[in-house]
């Protein structure tokens, strides 16, 4: 099967593209290196001994995703290309709607062009907004979403179910990620964001690395076992074999629209995350308490019942894998 990935050479899209390839699937790949690295390709060659076939490009350039879908047969899309930062999206958010948004109507009229009904969409845990209750079922109420990162998502899903209203014969699955952190166990994919991180994760890895001086904890007065920040931390490998499970389901279904919670549904605090990474890399993290950040919830961690039954997916790795897989990426990588 010939798999399009958008976004090919980003964090989760490089991970993805290696379980692709390792379970035979075909990899056509598009990116525009507008928040990624060219060796992206070159790495993910060395760990599978195969190749994708690339396109460098933007998503809203109907040029280019005309000459992909003609030059080669494509059977599903998996559309990882979007702006994720959150703060970002607050001052740009023009930027973040065409980006994230009309990006993905641009592929979704091409797809029509072509034929092509197959379509795996990256969404993100924050379309439930401040959740009323968890651990998050697919059925929770969504919407509430504090910027134009988490809106375009909610809008993406939106327009998603139109579509597939207006043509049962799509057949579409979005998938919902909790936190995704780690990295391969090669160290030479992993996370690599721009400027100082405003994820938990990359923080940590710098302040081990002695790049920042020292964690701000946002906040340690919330209703939580130690008063700070829970989230569902998950590997971005069983993130990327998420994919490979939802392709199965697109694959034996043929049509429909399906919707899934990816996490381990198991939630860890922000100190949680900072002890196990001084235990497991035994290096001490330099942090401090600060005022909790707007926008941010106490909890969220998922419900894994949907996911586990209809696609058969579970995570391999645990908070451990995580953050040892991170801090060694880190100190083989990023500069
Ligand atoms: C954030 C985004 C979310 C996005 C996700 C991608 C916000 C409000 N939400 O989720 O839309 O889908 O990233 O992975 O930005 N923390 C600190 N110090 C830091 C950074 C974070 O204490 O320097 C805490 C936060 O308060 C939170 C936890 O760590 O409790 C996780 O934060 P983060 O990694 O930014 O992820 P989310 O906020 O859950």
């Amino acid at each position: 099967m010939k798999i399009l990935v958008t976004g090919c050479c980003g964090y989760i899209g490089g991970h993805t593209c290696v379980e692709l390839l390792n379970n035979g699937y075909e990899v056509i790949g598009l990116d525009n290196f507008s928040n990624s690295k060219k060796d992206v390709l070159d790495k993910i060659k060395i760990i599978t001994g195969k190749e994708i076939k690339f396109y460098e490009g933007n998503m809203l350039n109907s040029d280019i995703l005309r000459s992909i879908f003609s030059e080669n047969k494509i059977d599903a899309v998996i559309d990882f290309a979007a702006y994720k930062a959150v703060g970002e999206s607050v001052k740009k958010p023009v930027e973040y709607y065409i980006n994230n948004v009309s990006s993905v109507l641009n592929l979704l009229n091409i797809m029509k062009e072509y034929n092509v009904k197959s379509l795996i969409f990256s969404s993100s845990a924050t379309v439930y907004g401040t959740p009323e209750v968890v651990p998050i079922k697919e059925t929770a109420k969504t919407g509430n979403t504090t910027n134009p990162y988490g809106t375009s998502k909610l809008f993406v899903e939106q327009i998603l179910k139109d579509v597939y209203k207006a043509d049962n014969t799509m057949n579409i699955c979005i998938l919902r990620y909790f936190n995704p952190i780690g990295a391969h166990e090669s160290g030479l994919i992993g996370e690599d964001p721009n400027g100082i991180p405003a994820n938990l994760m990359p923080y940590i890895c710098k302040v081990a690395t002695g790049k920042l001086e020292c964690l701000s904890v946002f906040g340690n007065d919330y209703d939580t076992k130690d008063g700070t920040g829970v989230r569902d931390y998950v590997h971005v490998v069983d993130l990327a074999r998420g994919h490979i499970k939802a392709l199965e389901k697109l694959n034996k279904e043929k049509e429909g629209l399906f919707i899934y919670n990816l996490g381990t549904g198991i939630g860890y605090s922000v100190l949680d995350l900072i002890n196990t990474f001084e235990r497991v890399n035994n290096i001490k993290i330099n942090y401090k308490i600060v005022d909790r950040r707007p926008g941010d919830i106490a909890e969220c961690y998922t419900d894994t019942t949907k996911a586990k039954e209809e696609l058969g997916f579970t995570c391999k790795y645990n908070l451990d894998d995580m953050v040892r897989s991170a801090y060694n990426y880190e100190k083989k990588n990023v500069k």
